[in-house]
C-alpha cells in the first residue's frame, strides 16, 4: 500500500486531482490517499494556506500529488512556514507562493517537465518529445523583492554553483538512464553576465563529465524562437527557475496546451507531482478542465514508486481514449467534461 498525500488545491485543482485519483484507484494499485487542504481553499476554511498538517502528511508519506494553488496577482501575499519535521530550523521562513514554499521546504531541487506529442491530440506539432529540467530552488523565485521608494521596485536574482550543479547532474543522470543524447542549456549570459554566466559555466562543467551527451548553449530568447519553429530538434533543456517556468508553458502550447503538460518536483527524500498549469479560474467549477496533465503527473508518481505496470496501463488507456476521441474535454476539441473523460479512461482501463 502506497501512502500518498493528496492536495486538491484551488480552482480546477479539486476536479483534476479527483480525476487522477479515480483513475489510479481504478487501475488496481493500492494507494492510501491522505487528503490535505492547501492554498486559497485552506484559507477559505479558516486554515493557514500552508499549515502544519500538510507538512506532517508529506513528512510522513514522502510523496504528494498536488493540484494547483492560487496566488493573488500583484498584491502582497506571503506564505510563512514554521519549523516542522522535514525542516526543523528555528526561524520561520517566508515564500511568495504555496508551490514555491513546498519546493523549498522539502528541498525539491529539480522540476522535471516532459513535453510529448500525444496520439489523437490536434496540436501544432506531432513529433515533440523533450524534457525540461528546471532548477527549482533559487533564481528570482526566492521572492527577495523590495520597494526602494514609492516608484521603484527591485528583485534579487540568486544563482549558486551548488544548486546549478545539482540540477545539471540530475538532468544528465536522467538523460543517461533514458538514452537521451542532446542537452541545451538556456541562459542570458550576454546580459546577466554574473548570474546567468555562473549558471551556464557550472552547468556546462557538469555536462562535460557525460561525454555521450552532446551539450550546447542557447540564449533564452533565441531558444524560444527555435522551439516555436522546430521543437523536434530539441531533446532536453536545462533552465534556471524563471526561464524554466516560462518555457514550460511555451512548450505545453506546442503539444496541445496546458491541459497536456505534467510535472514532478524531485528531491533526495521527498517528491511532489503536479501539472504545469495553474488554477485556471476562468474554467474552474465547470467540469471542463482537461485532466490529462494531472493524470500524467500521477503516472510519473506511480513510476517513482516502482509501479511501472500500473503507470503503463493507465497511459495505454489514456492514449486509447485520445485516439478514439472518446468523451474528450473542449480544449481537445471534444464535447465531454472532466468527469466524462475520466470515465472514458476508466472504461478503457477495464477493456485493457
Ligand atoms: P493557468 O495555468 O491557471 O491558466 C492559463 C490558461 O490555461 C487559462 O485559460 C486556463 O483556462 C487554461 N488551462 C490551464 N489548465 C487547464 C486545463 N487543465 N484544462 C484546460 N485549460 C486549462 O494560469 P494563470 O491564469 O496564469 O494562473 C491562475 C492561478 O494559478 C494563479 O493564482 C497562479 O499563481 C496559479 N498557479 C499555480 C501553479 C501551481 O500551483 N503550481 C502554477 C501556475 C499558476
Amino acid at each position: 500500500m502506497h501512502q500518498v498525500t493528496l492536495l486538491p488545491g484551488d480552482g480546477i485543482g479539486p476536479e483534476v486531482t479527483a480525476a487522477a485519483r479515480a483513475i489510479v484507484d481504478a487501475c488496481g494499485v493500492a494507494v492510501a490517499w491522505d487528503v490535505q487542504r492547501a492554498g486559497l481553499a485552506a484559507q477559505d476554511a479558516g486554515l493557514p494556506p500552508l499549515g502544519p498538517a500538510v507538512f506532517d502528511s508529506i513528512g510522513r508519506t514522502g510523496l504528494a500529488l498536488k493540484g494547483p494553488t492560487g496566488t493573488p496577482f500583484g498584491t502582497p501575499y506571503r506564505i510563512e512556514v514554521a519549523a516542522h519535521r522535514a525542516k526543523p530550523v528555528a526561524e520561520p521562513r517566508v515564500y511568495p507562493s504555496v508551490a514555491i514554499a513546498l519546493r523549498k521546504e522539502f528541498d525539491l531541487y529539480i522540476n522535471v517537465r516532459p513535453v510529448r506529442s500525444l496520439p489523437g491530440v490536434a496540436a501544432r506539432y506531432r513529433d515533440v518529445d523533450l524534457i525540461i529540467f528546471r532548477e527549482n530552488s533559487e533564481d528570482l523565485y526566492l521572492g527577495r523583492e523590495r520597494m526602494v521608494d514609492a516608484d521603484t521596485a527591485e528583485a534579487v536574482k540568486t544563482i549558486t554553483r551548488g544548486a546549478t550543479e545539482r540540477a545539471a547532474r540530475f538532468a544528465c543522470e536522467t538523460m543517461q538512464r533514458q538514452g537521451r543524447k542532446k542537452l541545451a542549456i538556456g541562459h542570458k549570459s550576454n546580459v546577466l553576465k554574473l548570474t546567468d554566466g555562473l549558471f551556464l559555466n557550472s552547468a556546462r562543467a557538469i555536462a562535460e563529465q557525460y561525454p555521450q551527451i552532446e551539450t550546447r548553449d542557447r540564449v533564452i530568447d533565441a531558444l524560444c524562437m527555435e522551439l516555436v519553429l522546430a521543437p523536434e530538434r530539441y531533446d532536453c533543456l536545462l533552465l534556471a527557475n524563471l526561464y524554466g517556468d516560462i518555457v514550460s508553458d511555451l512548450c505545453a502550447g506546442l503539444v496541445g496546451g496546458l491541459g497536456m503538460a505534467p510535472g514532478a518536483n524531485i528531491g533526495e527524500k521527498y517528491a511532489i507531482f503536479e501539472a504545469v498549469h495553474g488554477t485556471a479560474p476562468d474554467i474552474a467549477g465547470r467540469d471542463i478542465a482537461n485532466p490529462v496533465a494531472m493524470l500524467l503527473s500521477a503516472t510519473a508518481l506511480l513510476r517513482h514508486v516502482g509501479e511501472f505496470g500500473a503507470a503503463g496501463r493507465i497511459e495505454r488507456a489514456l492514449f486509447d481514449v485520445l485516439e478514439r476521441r472518446d468523451r474528450l474535454t473542449p480544449d481537445l476539441g471534444g464535447s465531454g467534461g472532466t468527469r466524462a473523460m475520466t470515465q472514458a479512461i476508466i472504461d478503457a482501463l477495464g477493456a485493457d
